[in-house]
């Protein structure tokens, strides 16, 4: 199968990143090992995991039996809510570590800020003890808008590395992008697809597809790119691994951008990062 020489885009604090990952909710056990070994085929060497996902075991196993190096793959995982506060990050982190059954992680998030729970700044601080000690590379938060990394910014004057955001025609979202991306921090848009419930199908986007002859899922995956936002597309599928990850040999022209952004019609995300709270 052919393999995608995936860029990297360097972070805040001089890590690389890879451009696309590979998303991993809800997979697991031997379907994500399989189908993690197929993206790494493919050139896919930026994996997305979390301790919610209950996943983390599959995603060590396929880094093991892939047979690269550990240092060839970007591996993020994310602090669940459960552990944010100071005396129980690290018990959080060690735990994905074990589960992942690596020594240390590329990138770990805060995975949602719960303003309401409002540990989200001593938990960030947390982290940077961690990578401090060498266990995690890049520290960054994810759903986080701007007034929250405000607030980690001001309590530790350490911008975060990456923001992961939910951000897909339907939720655009160009407002809250460019408040994020304007600190310093690289957007990494989740649900990208919107997990193929019709944005594939939807006109604008099938129109620009037809004229370019790429698919559906290119010209939102292009998009994103295009607009300097980073993202995990999921698919346990290694035919749309490698679609997903082959958008990197062409670009949108400014007009078929703004087309995909005028999708979104001002529908607030049902996960808003003010009250969502999961635990
Ligand atoms: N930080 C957060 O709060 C947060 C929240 C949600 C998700 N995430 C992360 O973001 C990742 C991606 O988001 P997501 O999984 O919610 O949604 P997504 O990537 O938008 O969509 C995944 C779904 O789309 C299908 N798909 C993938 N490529 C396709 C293609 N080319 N054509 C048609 N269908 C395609 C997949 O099916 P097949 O597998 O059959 O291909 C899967 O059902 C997650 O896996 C997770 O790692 C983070």
């Amino acid at each position: 199968m052919a393999s995608i020489d995936i860029p990297t885009r360097t972070l805040n604090d001089g890590h690389e990143m890879p451009w696309l990952g590979l998303g991993t909710y809800p997979a697991k056990g031997r379907q994500l090992v399989e189908a993690i070994l197929a993206a790494v085929e493919s050139g896919y060497r930026l994996l997305d995991t979390a301790y919610n996902y209950g996943n983390e075991d599959a995603v060590g196993t396929a880094i093991r039996e892939s047979g690269l190096p550990r240092e060839e793959f970007f591996v993020t995982s994310k602090l669940a809510g459960r552990h944010q506060g100071k005396p129980y990050v690290r018990d959080g982190f060690s735990a994905s570590l074990d589960r992942l059954g690596l020594d240390y992680v590329d990138l770990y998030l805060i995975h949602w800020p719960l303003p309401k729970v409002g540990r989200y700044v001593e938990s960030y601080e947390e982290m940077l003890a961690l990578r401090q000690e060498g266990l995690i590379r890049s520290v960054g938060v994810s759903n986080f808008l701007d007034e929250h990394i405000r607030a980690v910014v001001d309590a530790t004057g350490v911008v975060p590395a990456v923001d992961q955001l939910q951000v897909s025609p339907n939720h655009a979202r160009v407002d809250v992008v460019d408040e994020v991306a304007r600190h310093g921090t690289v957007v990494q848009a989740w649900s990208p697809l919107e997990r193929n419930s019709g944005v594939l199908e939807h006109p604008t986007v099938v129109g620009i597809a037809d004229r370019l002859r790429i698919t559906p899922s290119q010209v939102v995956l292009r998009w994103l790119v295009d607009r300097d936002i980073t993202a995990v597309p999921a698919s346990t599928n290694p035919d749309r691994q490698l679609l997903n990850a082959d958008i990197f040999g062409f670009a949108l022209e400014p007009d078929d951008v703004a087309a995909v952004n005028a999708i979104d019609v001002g529908a607030p995300v049902k996960q808003d990062p003010r009250t969502w709270e999961e635990f």
